[in-house]
């Protein structure tokens, strides 16, 4: 390489890092949109409260193992009779109870279970945050703006099932991954980044908190959340979850993220109310293989 080459590649590499950093504009506006529209969002010291207790520690992927941070559970109150007399929370919570933790056991598919995705998606799809999202997706070129097709195309996205393991059956699907979680190989937390799930697991004493993940303590409102973790035996090292959102805005959030990409892997830094959050979408095929945020900052502290 002569050096006028050198020079070039040295200049596109400080470009292309300087732009995984840049603030997405465009999807910051229409995720705060979303934001503003998501009335089904639970309140903190009302609908719910945590208790954040100690800080974890450094723990690599894989462990079985962590000292726990935290002897009570990270949620110490949660609304269920507000969460069950919203139809959307309703029908999202009778869908965690349908999965085969482990990848590699292939799923039963049943008739209840393709009746119960799709009132969960009839429901969300009556939200008005969903329905800015599919006029936003429309307006994209991205979905039809037929209902019964964007509910298609919602379907095949979230719960087509997929292998994930190479020589599993046909296992999984993006929402089990994101919403549900699984355990791979039996070795490692995949997934889960769903607070109500979390939630759920933990008050069944399958999910034991460990304590918060940032280097400054959060509040107790904060609706999202770098946390540690134990579930089935296993150590989720660093989980970052919206916490008191409706499924309805994150199926929104990610459903834009992952369908106005082409890309296997789409990162996008986003200003969302007080926080800065790198979002990350996995394509499986034409389907989402994972979806989650990233905390980077939050307005009020530094991480
Ligand atoms: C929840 O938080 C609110 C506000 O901080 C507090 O008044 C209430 O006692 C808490 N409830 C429980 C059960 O922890
Ligand atoms: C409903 O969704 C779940 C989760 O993705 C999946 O396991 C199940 O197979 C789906 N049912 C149908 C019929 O697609």
């Amino acid at each position: 390489m002569d050096r006028g080459c050198v020079i070039v590649f040295l200049a596109l590499f400080t470009l292309s890092d300087a732009a995984s950093q840049t603030v997405n504009q465009e999807l910051s506006d229409i995720f705060n949109e979303l934001w503003k529209l998501d009335v089904n969002r639970m309140k903190a010291g009302t609908d719910y409260n945590i208790s954040l207790q100690g800080k974890a520690g450094y723990i690599p992927q894989g462990s079985r193992s962590a000292v726990d941070h935290a002897s009570s559970p990270l949620f110490s109150l949660v609304d269920e009779t507000k969460l069950s007399s919203i139809t959307t929370y309703a029908r999202f919570m009778k869908l965690l109870d349908n999965y085969e933790r482990s990848t590699g056991v292939a799923e039963k598919v049943t008739t209840d279970e393709v009746t119960e995705n799709n009132s969960f998606l009839d429901a969300i799809l009556e939200t008005t945050v969903m329905k800015r999202a599919h006029q936003y997706l429309v307006n994209k070129g991205k979905s039809r703006s037929d209902l019964r097709q964007f509910k298609s195309q919602l379907y095949y996205i979230w719960f087509r099932l997929y292998h994930r393991d190479r020589n599993g059956g046909e296992d999984s699907s993006g929402f089990e991954h994101v919403f549900v979680g699984e355990t791979k190989f039996g070795r490692e937390i995949v997934g889960l980044h769903n607070w109500v799930q979390f939630y759920m697991q933990e008050k069944q004493d399958l999910l034991d908190y460990k304590g918060y993940k940032s280097t400054h303590l959060p509040d107790e409102d904060d609706h999202v959340l770098n946390v540690q973790f134990s579930w089935h035996g296993l150590i989720k090292p660093v989980a970052s979850a919206f916490v008191g959102v409706s499924p309805e805005f994150e199926m929104a959030i990610f459903s834009i993220l992952f369908l106005t990409s082409t890309e296997k892997t789409t990162t996008a830094v986003v200003n969302l109310d007080e926080y800065q959050l790198e979002m990350v979408v996995h394509r499986q095929g034409r389907s989402i293989g994972t979806a989650y945020p990233k905390l980077l900052s939050s307005n009020s502290r530094h991480m």
